[in-house]
């Protein structure tokens, strides 16, 4: 099986050039950063904040993360119920980014990830995929933008889907989460040593995708 692994920081356009780069290379395209958002909207429903001030493993003892692919698209269930929606608002970024830092949660989630690079080829993308879900990829990439045009890139994205959000507010989110995934503990956001990076700064979308195409082609 083929594995493309792309790492990076919130709102490098990942999920949207992964999208496309999957769809292009006919591999099924997995947005990790999903399941974390569903953990977290778990925990945000038992009325849990940022602080996560609850006991952890009983929470996950009772929670079921289900991926599935409908038309080739990726939607994620929490507990049977598809929340592929719902998992988008900012409070859920932020309680994914939470969830993110506690090694009980990464465990819980890590054979799901790997067991589907195992039946299929895959093009992944997250935080730590090239560094500790899929060590051995065939292809690592490491996707980045300046942190001002990831904020735009975001803020338009939720204003054209009707959310009431000002810039600085995604920009002081994105800093924040770009701080918490690359400063904890466990599998933070870094560039693997073998991964190629890729910097999409002042790129058109169709600029980037051939970027990430190159990459991808030049090695499988
Ligand atoms: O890519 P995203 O914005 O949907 O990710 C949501 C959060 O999950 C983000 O704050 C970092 C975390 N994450 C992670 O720790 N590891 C991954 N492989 C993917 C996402």
């Amino acid at each position: 099986m083929i594995s493309v692994a792309i790492d990076g920081p919130a709102g490098a356009g990942k999920s949207t050039l992964a999208r496309k780069a999957a769809a292009e290379l006919g591999f099924i395209y997995v947005d990790t950063g999903a399941l974390y958002r569903t953990v977290g909207l778990k925990f945000s429903k038992m009325g849990a904040n940022t602080d996560l001030n609850c006991d952890i493993p009983s929470v996950l003892a009772d929670t079921t993360v289900d991926i599935r692919f409908v038309d080739g698209e990726q939607r994620v269930f929490l507990d049977g119920v598809d929340v592929s929606e719902e998992i988008r608002t900012p409070v859920a970024s932020m309680m994914a980014s939470a969830v993110s830092a506690k090694g009980e949660v990464r465990a819980f989630l890590l054979e799901m990830q790997r067991k589907l690079a195992r039946e299929n080829n895959v093009l992944m993308d997250g935080r730590d995929i090239g560094t500790v879900v899929l060590p051995n990829a065939t292809v690592k990439i490491f996707l980045t933008a300046s942190a001002e045009e990831r904020a735009r890139r975001r803020y338009d994205e939720l204003i054209n889907k009707g959310m009431t959000v000002t810039f600085k507010e995604v920009y002081d989110d994105m800093v924040q989460r770009d701080y918490n995934d690359s400063h904890r503990e466990i599998a933070p956001l870094k560039q693997a040593d073998d991964a190629v990076l890729a910097d999409t700064t002042g790129l058109e979308p169709q600029e980037s995708l051939e970027l990430i195409l190159n990459i991808v082609k030049e090695r499988i």
